[in-house]
């Protein structure tokens, strides 16, 4: 599939739809303490677009079963939110939601801690959010994704943490996933160049320990398999001439 370079009307349809996944998140974030359970994060994100009249993405495509990913812990992404799971003190639980508005899509994560959390966590989220930062900050036109993915790798590995290779960003528009592929590693200059018009999802997946992560049973749930902290961030961003436009803020 070729890329798809986006009109500034579609781009704004984008940024439609961008604005109501921060508002989720943001609203699923004060909810998260200890003694929450993903399901009711998840029962949080569906009453409001309900009431905003907006559809979820994720829920039925390939069968998911909800509007958000919640992943606790060890969880990297896709993890499906259910009443067992309750949140407890020192856990960090990832939040990952698309929508559609007017056809076109937005899509984003956060991690949050839940409660106090211990330092080496508060430094994952820290170095997490950083690498996206970072990798946001190389786009412009004429940059190559390996530039992006060099920018996320280097503040990941320069904070001691693990890039998961298994899953990575993503072209985004009328589709939820497009070309080209995001990964979150990679060498300067490699890679096709950016070009104004095109939106990515950049989305770091990040592990305290080391990089590998293997499917649970449930067919979705990621997780790091030696058990370590994982955490991601994500936001939709637009190439523009001047550099990078963040649809999801
Ligand atoms: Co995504």
């Amino acid at each position: 599939m070729a890329v798809v370079l986006k009109s500034s009307q579609e781009i704004e349809k984008m940024h439609r739809a961008g604005k109501v996944v921060r508002e989720v998140l943001e609203l699923v974030r004060s909810k998260v303490r200890p003694g929450a359970t993903t399901y009711d994060l998840e029962k949080t994100a569906e009453a409001r677009l309900n009431e905003l009249g907006v559809k979820a993405a994720f829920k039925g495509y390939h069968g998911y079963p909800c509007v958000l990913c919640t992943s606790v812990n060890s969880e990297v992404v896709h993890g499906i939110p259910s009443p067992k799971r309750v949140l407890k003190e020192g856990d960090i639980v990832s939040v990952d939601c698309g929508v559609v508005v007017d056809g076109y899509y937005g899509d984003a994560a956060i991690t949050v801690p839940v409660g106090a959390i211990d330092s080496n966590a508060a430094k994952l989220l820290k170095i997490t959010e950083e690498s996206l930062k970072a990798g946001i900050a190389a786009v412009r036109p004429g940059a190559t994704l390996g530039d992006v993915g060099a920018a996320v790798q280097g503040v990941v590995e320069g904070g001691g943490f693990s890039v998961v290779r298994d899953f990575v960003g993503h072209g985004i528009g009328a589709q939820m996933h497009e070309d080209p592929q995001v990964p979150n590693f990679g060498e300067a200059g490699r890679g096709m160049k950016l070009k104004a018009g095109m939106v990515i999802a950049i989305e770091p997946m990040v592990n305290a320990g080391g990089p590998d992560v293997q499917v649970l049973a449930d067919g979705w749930t990621a997780v790091a398999k030696d058990g370590s902290m994982s955490a991601h961030f994500e936001h939709t961003v637009a190439v523009t001439a001047t550099g990078a436009r963040i649809l999801t803020e």
